[in-house]
């Protein structure tokens, strides 16, 4: 897992990239309108020849499907909604064949509230697995604390059964393991290793840094959770049960809201054995207001770009980034920062330029290697996703206007990143033969794969998987020390990536306007390695163009795309 460029090898996962399914809504086989392994496994050569290195599953697991699968009721075992074990064999074996890795998601912050262990729990208070998760008694006939949950009301449910509150972060659905108890550690370890050993390659870990509480706060004044101190003896000893001595081949990365940088050089640091790498979240939190994620902020390139140069600054000589603009929780990244209408091909291309050219591991989101934009959902009938729905239930109970709700979640909801990947024009865009379980875009008869991959030099798909070629190709852009330019431009993303004698200049126009350069900026800037103009001026940016630059003192340097 060491990523320290002098003497030792980086690791094989600086030059990869992954890419992230939502497996209901990527492809469904049985035509039962819902994603599934087959549909997967039908379409694994898209990913192949896209080039991505590794394939990260979003939960597949058996689950009640409260919050489309991160809330498992068996971790052992595949939800018949997308198929079988012995299914997930075969997937995993064709993944293999065509050199890629398959990552799962894990998560252990918390368990269906229909797992058997959350069964047994509730059943008693001296049951033995009762201290497997969180439970206080009522204080003055109220919640243990004022905590409350990511998808609405109070963190903390009443179980009549035994009259004591348990903690639930998310759903009352979603119960909190406690990881103070050394039995839960030891059975979630085990179902690791067995995943392991089956053959998974590693893990993307849900809401990794909740697992350790504060315990002086889980009574009393507090009303937001800290993370608690344990959280780095937890995944040390994550680390020496689970991948010591079969590291190098596994790639690990934990989701952490509100983590800070100085966190994650320690979460990420090559020689304290936690994880490789950690989703932060601080760029996609620049555009909500105090208020919540559902009151939205215009866009700010100068505090985007700060935010993201402070963490290649911050993980540059210790530790190392992931990379993303989109996911299954956020809005899609085009419609977000981009001009999803007059120039999507152009901005599609630019973000994905920009998050690609950084230090770190990129990550990409289905469809976006097409451009797929938020949902155009017009009523609430038309989301599914439990955080909109109570979200949309909470403040329109409390006054608020359903049309002003509703155009915030247009922008906001997670659904506009889980509408079906759009595969061609033709009914349910390709997605599914049947009704499918969320609408797919209107906009699917002109967005979709097969249109995409026949648009020539106006592919979005071509042009990923040219930039990933790059990444693979040189080291560059894997290693190569981040230097940010013109931090204060509103418009112009800007920065070198250096390399003994190779240097990469990218440079971006963030707007709808065409730009010319700053003087001096793009003085002998070498030969243009990729772009999204065919022509270009070397003074001038049009909008919404990419361009990045190569000059190398060694020989051939050749364009490579
Ligand atoms: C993570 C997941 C999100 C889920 C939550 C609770 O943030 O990405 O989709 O709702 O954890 O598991
Ligand atoms: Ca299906």
């Amino acid at each position: 897992m060491t990523t320290e460029l002098a003497t030792e090898t980086p690791a094989w996962w600086t030059r990869a990239v992954v890419y992230q399914i939502y497996p209901r809504s990527f492809a469904d086989s049985n035509g039962d309108g819902i994603g599934d392994l087959g549909g997967i496994r039908a379409k694994l050569d898209h990913l192949a020849e896209l080039g991505v290195d590794v394939i990260w599953l979003s939960p597949i697991y058996r689950s009640p499907q409260a919050d489309n699968g991160y809330d498992i009721s068996d971790y052992e075992d595949i939800d018949p909604l997308f198929g079988t074990l012995a299914e997930f064999d075969q997937l995993l074996a064709e993944v293999h064949e065509r050199g890629m890795k398959l990552v799962m998601d894990l998560v252990v912050n918390h368990t269906s509230d229909e797992h058997p262990w959350f069964v047994e729990s509730r059943s008693s208070r001296d049951n033995p697995k009762r201290d497997w998760y969180i439970w206080r008694d009522p204080v003055d006939a109220h919640e243990p604390n004022g905590w409350t949950s990511a998808f609405s009301g109070p963190a903390w449910s009443l179980d009549t059964t035994t009259g004591q509150y348990y903690l639930h972060l998310f759903a009352a659905k979603q119960p909190d393991l406690n990881w103070q108890n050394p039995e839960v550690r030891g059975a979630v370890f085990a179902m690791m290793n067995r995943w392991l050993d089956r053959g998974v390659d590693g893990f993307r870990m849900d809401v990794i840094n909740f697992i350790a509480k504060t315990e002086s706060e889980l009574v009393g004044e507090s009303v937001h959770p800290s993370m608690g101190a344990q959280i780095h003896d937890y995944l040390q000893e994550m680390h020496r049960e689970v991948f010591a001595g079969r590291d190098t081949e596994l790639i690990t990365v934990g989701e952490m809201p509100g983590v800070t940088v100085e966190d994650a050089a320690l979460f990420t640091g090559a020689e304290r054995n936690e994880l490789d790498m950690v989703f932060q979240f601080e760029h996609v939190g620049l555009d909500h207001s105090d208020a919540g994620k559902f009151d939205n902020l215009p866009f700010d390139l100068v505090a985007l770009k700060t935010s993201l140069a402070r963490w290649q600054t911050g993980l540059a000589s210790s530790g190392w980034n992931s990379l993303y603009f989109g996911n299954h929780d956020q809005p899609r990244s085009v419609s977000r920062f981009g001009d999803d209408r007059r120039y999507r091909y152009e901005s599609a291309t630019l973000l994905a330029t920009i998050l690609h050219l950084h230090r770190g591991t990129p990550y990409i989101y289905q469809g976006d290697e097409i451009g797929m934009t938020n949902a155009n959902f017009e009523s609430i009938e038309q989301y599914k996703d439990i955080e909109s729905l109570n979200h949309f239930a909470e403040v329109v109970g409390a006054g608020a206007e359903p049309a002003t709700v509703l155009e915030q979640m247009a922008f906001r909801s997670r659904d506009n990143a889980r509408t079906p990947v759009q595969w061609t024009p033709g009914p349910h865009a390709g997605f599914t033969t049947a009704e499918p379980w969320i609408h797919v875009n209107s906009n699917a008869s002109t967005i979709n794969v097969q249109t995409d991959r026949a648009a020539g030099d106006r592919s979005i798909f071509d042009f990923y998987r040219r930039l990933i070629g790059v990444r693979h190709e040189l080291p560059v852009v894997a290693l190569g020390e981040f230097a940010l330019l013109e931090p204060e431009h509103p418009a112009l993303y800007a920065f070198t990536r250096t390399l003994g004698g190779d240097r990469l200049l990218v440079l971006g126009n963030w707007s709808n306007e065409r730009l010319r350069l700053p003087e001096g900026l793009a003085d002998d800037p070498g030969t243009r390695l990729i772009g999204n103009y065919p022509e270009w001026h070397e003074a001038v940016l049009e909008p919404w163009e990419a361009r990045v630059y190569r000059r190398s003192e060694r020989a051939g340097a050749e364009p490579v795309a």
